[in-house]
């Protein structure tokens, strides 16, 4: 049956760093319905089998298109690099993903050195390398693996000494290689921008793909007139499969917003 208009945008992630990507979509389309899956019970995906990251990328897309959704939004690098071309392949939805912004991140940078921080899962993933050897082959990516940063962050430990020491492990080497780029390729790293930009200073831009996200979704919702044109206020529904509480302080500024925790 063809979807209609007034049907809601399903997003997932492997937690609640997608709200990144919520958040981006939201802004742009206010009118639209939108239900958020946070699978914070299985997070973080970064280092699990791709076979595993195509099981739970599955059961999340069933549980968005069993709640009627119109089109999907994989708000998660790890989940798209792995599983969307089987997602595309085996469900009459449309599927918008997030890959780093390595190739916007080669075509700004001055130095021809650009730094990545993501998940192994996306780092290793076939469909990364694949962009990457598509980029300008004078750039070279300094790849990092954000180790335990997607926990710290589910925890709500962001502003910890933990979080610190990390991510100064991460990013000098990055810095004394002289970066100016710096590609955040996770969803769950948005948050850790001002604390990024304390270690990195002014002179490294960093560059990350939540807005594209957005756009990309609205382009396919206009090209298969699908767009809302609803005039009431829209419902935005979280489900979580863990307790909700970062995920609450995160929306707090957000009255629009229904917090379900539940087990799936
Ligand atoms: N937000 C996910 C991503 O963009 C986090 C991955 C994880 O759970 O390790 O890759």
């Amino acid at each position: 049956m063809k979807a209609t208009k007034q049907q809601p945008i399903g997003i997932f992630d492997s937690g609640i760093g997608g709200t990144s990507i919520w958040k981006e979509i939201h802004t742009l389309l206010p009118l639209e319905q939108t239900i958020y899956l946070s699978d914070s019970k299985n997070a973080p995906y970064g280092h699990k089998s791709k076979e595993t990251i195509l099981d739970l990328s599955i059961k999340n897309t069933e549980f968005l298109l069993g709640r009627q959704c119109k089109i999907i939004v994989i708000a998660c690098n790890t989940a798209t690099t792995n599983a969307i071309s089987y997602l595309r392949k085996n469900y009459g939805v449309p599927f918008i993903g997030i890959e780093p912004a390595i190739k916007p991140a080669s075509i700004q940078t001055k130095s021809n050195k650009i730094g990545i921080l993501a998940t192994k899962g996306t780092l290793n993933s076939s469909l990364f390398e694949q962009t990457s050897s598509k980029i300008n082959q004078e750039v070279e990516i300094i790849e990092q693996i954000g180790e335990g940063l997607v926990e710290l962050i589910e925890n709500g430990k962001i502003d910890s000494n933990e979080m610190d020491t990390l991510l100064n492990q991460y990013l000098q080497p990055m810095i004394t290689q002289n970066i100016d780029c710096l590609v955040l390729g996770c969803t769950h790293y948005p948050y850790l921008i001002p604390k990024i930009q304390k270690i990195t200073g002014n002179s490294i831009k960093i560059i990350d793909s939540g807005e594209a996200v957005a756009k990309q979704t609205k382009n396919i919702l206009a090209q298969e007139n699908l767009l809302s044109t609803s005039k009431s206020k829209t419902r935005n529904t979280f489900y979580i499969n863990k307790e909700g509480t970062t995920l609450k302080n995160i929306l707090r500024k957000h009255m629009d917003v229904i917090i379900t925790e539940k087990n799936f």
